[in-house]
């Protein structure tokens, strides 16, 4: 199996900022990172300042002997490039480094992610820094990963993006007069004669609020060139080291749906995908799994690294609630569960100033490692350390797939009508927790991916059909697949154009059907359809719609549309169809992916009570089954195979009960 790292097993361990503290204090983090087996550090995250005293001026005597030290201790090094926070000489000697705000408000020195994309000088210095750092530690074998920067993210709406985004715009349309077609400018008198009368989209311009805009398609290529911007960035420091360590591989760690960068156009120039996971306190168990899912499917379903989480609590969410005992372990599991080839944190020791020395650690401000947080820490470790290499590379076997894509994220949420309370997310997510119920595995992939190994493709608010999109579904549905797509799809093309001639657009011949209008309901209001003889809610968006070869397996039971159909199936090629028109309860996503999942003969990795989540990872010749009891009692499943419990140490044998303690996980290995 295709590994990340030849390690012997998970990497553990995470940020880590000796930098902050005087040196008796890492000889005492040494010991207890041994006492809590952690084996890995990221170095280097917000050190540029401390690097780069001036101009021309370089010191890299304090991070030579953290370096040093953490080789002779033994532990891997995630090296970062500092490149995410830049010094205050530079940006009092360099102004235009500096990002300008969507109110056009142009920032002064302070914070971090606080660079423009587009300055020459920023580009310069990064490089500069990424190549130097590289060039000098070079011969550690123990760099195990470059991490270019930090959660790349914000954006910028100075002069030079504006030049910039120019250039970006030339570069896309070739003439102007294809930039007037794709913008519809002869809509409010926008017809451009040259390409400096374009202007960034904010609030000095087609803007009246952070997500209303009056030009869709200008927005939505900001947003592109925005993402493509800061990719820009990333790509040039990746070239920078790779320069001199050609074998080390290269990350960035990504955010969730982060909206404002295209993470499945970034993933194709990242070695391997690593994210950092902050669940809010109201984050379900499906939510969590969610990202984890669209983690793996950035890099088509292979492992990932966890790069951060906090050990207990995080200090920017209002309330920062702890990680109740047991939580830590079973989320670090969730995401190895989901794919993640290592475990890793941020922090490894609490900071004593600014804004996150109350954020969680593995040292923690007492100092020492008589703590909960640490013992729950040395335990985990120590279970790392048992499971060695056994879930290292392997893989999921997913028949479902779930379509998530950036653009259409732009374009349905600046879109002005029908909803503003459409949430393209939220509908995603809704689709996936019924899955997730049944422990049905999901691939979260792009509209580019390809789909000959599903059976079931759900598509939720396939708003934009960028080009060739529609052929690949009417593909997939003619040799056999089942689509499942929804309520406003079908729109518009990658120019956020309509297709005329009435929606859902270039889907119409694979869904037999013909949408006529779309009622979008205020909050609190609902229609309602019977569908086998159960009764459930529509509400958010109604579209009234005409079968053209689709049936209709149910209509809606109030207002004048009362009769049309809501859900439809069509019979397209040897596959099917099918067309909800509408959003719905629980109940109804639960009892709807059944339907689909018996149909194509789809199985849930392993029957199990509701809370107890299930996941299935393959090597060759193995499978591991992921037991994760999120609820608060002890659960219990009943063994379809035997297994060997690497946790426990246990035989479990094909139809025996096998209990999960609440919050506990079991790892059973096929034997
Ligand atoms: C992010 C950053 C870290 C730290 C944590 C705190 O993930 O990458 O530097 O700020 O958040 O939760
Ligand atoms: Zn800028």
């Amino acid at each position: 199996m295709e590994r990340i790292w030849k390690n012997n097993k998970m990497s553990y361990g995470g940020d880590y900022n000796p930098e902050q503290w005087d040196e008796a204090t890492w000889a005492e983090d040494m010991r207890l990172f041994k006492l809590a087996h952690i084996d890995t550090v990221t170095l280097n995250v917000f050190s540029w300042a401390t690097l780069q005293p001036s101009e021309d001026e370089y010191d890299f005597s304090k991070l030579d002997k953290i370096m040093e030290m953490v080789k002779a201790n033994g532990l891997k090094v995630v090296l970062a490039t500092s490149t995410a926070a830049h010094p205050a000489w530079m940006a009092k000697r360099y102004p235009e480094i500096l990002r300008t705000e969507f109110n056009g408000m142009r920032r002064k020195f302070g914070g971090r992610h606080n660079s423009c994309p587009n300055s020459p000088v920023y580009r310069k210095y990064s490089v500069r820094l990424a190549d130097k750092l590289a060039e000098r530690y070079k011969n550690y074998d123990n760099i195990i990963a470059w991490h270019i920067s930090n959660e790349y993210s914000g954006e910028c709406y100075c002069d030079l993006c504006e030049k910039a985004f120019q250039g970006w715009l030339k570069d896309k349309y070739k003439t102007i007069d294809e930039l007037n077609r794709a913008w519809d400018t002869s809509f409010w008198s926008h017809t451009f004669y040259d390409w400096d009368e374009v202007v960034l989209p904010n609030m000095l311009s087609e803007h009246f609020g952070y997500e209303y805009t009056m030009f869709q398609g200008i927005t939505i290529d900001y947003r592109r060139f925005s993402s493509d911007s800061m990719l820009e960035c990333y790509k040039l420091e990746y070239d920078a080291v790779k320069k001199h360590t050609p074998d080390i591989p290269v990350t960035t760690n990504l955010m969730e749906f982060y909206k404002l960068l295209d993470y499945q156009k970034w993933a194709k120039y990242m070695d391997f995908v690593s994210w950092d996971s902050y669940p809010d306190t109201k984050a379900t168990p499906a939510a969590m799994a969610l990202n984890h899912e669209l983690m793996r499917g950035l890099k088509q379903g292979k492992p990932f690294v966890l790069m951060e989480q906090t050990p207990s609590v995080t200090n920017w969410q209002p309330y920062n609630a702890l990680k109740r005992p047991g939580v830590m372990r079973l989320w670090s599991y969730q995401a190895v569960a989901h794919g993640a080839d290592a475990v890793m944190f941020f922090q490894m020791r609490r900071s004593i100033g600014a804004c996150e020395k109350y954020h969680g650690a593995v040292i923690d401000h007492a100092g020492h490692e008589n703590t909960r947080v640490f013992r729950e820490l040395a335990a985990l470790g120590a279970e790392l350390d048992k499971i060695g290499d056994k879930t290292l590379g392997t893989r999921e076997k997913a028949e479902c797939a779930i379509v998530f894509d950036w653009d259409n994220w732009w374009g349905i949420e600046y879109s002005a009508g029908p909803s503003r309370i459409m949430r393209y997310r939220d509908e995603v997510q809704n689709y996936y927790n019924a899955f997730h119920e049944y422990n049905i595995p999901v691939d979260i992939i792009s509209v580019e991916d390809d789909l000959s190994q599903y059976k079931i493709v759900c598509t939720p608010i396939l708003y934009m059909v960028k080009s060739g999109v529609d052929e690949r579904l009417r593909q997939f549905v003619k040799n056999g697949g089942t689509l499942v797509t929804t309520f406003v799809s079908g729109y518009v093309d990658e120019h956020d154009l309509v297709t005329v001639g009435g929606y859902p657009g270039k889907l119409r011949d694979i869904l037999g059907i013909w949408v006529e209008e779309c009622d979008a309901l205020p909050e609190g209001k609902k229609n309602s359809f019977v569908w086998e003889d159960i009764k459930y809610d529509a509400d958010l968006i109604c579209d009234l719609l005409h079968t053209e070869g689709a049936e209709a397996l149910a209509v809606y039971e109030e207002d004048f549309y009362k009769g049309m159909p809501v859900i439809t199936r069509n019979s397209f090629g040897q596959g099917k169809a099918y067309y909800v028109a509408t959003r719905s309860t629980a109940e109804f996503y639960k009892r709807f992916v059944e339907l689909v999942c018996e149909e194509q003969d789809v199985k849930g990795v392993l029957e199990t009570p509701e809370g107890l989540e299930a996941t299935a990872r393959y090597s060759e010749d193995k499978k591991y089954l992921f037991l994760l009891n999120h609820a608060e009692d002890t659960k219990s499943f009943i063994a379809d195979a035997n297994y060997y419990d690497i946790l426990k140490e246990v035989s479990v044998k094909a139809g025996e009960e096998v209990e999960v303690a609440a919050k506990d996980v079991r790892i059973l290995e096929s034997v």
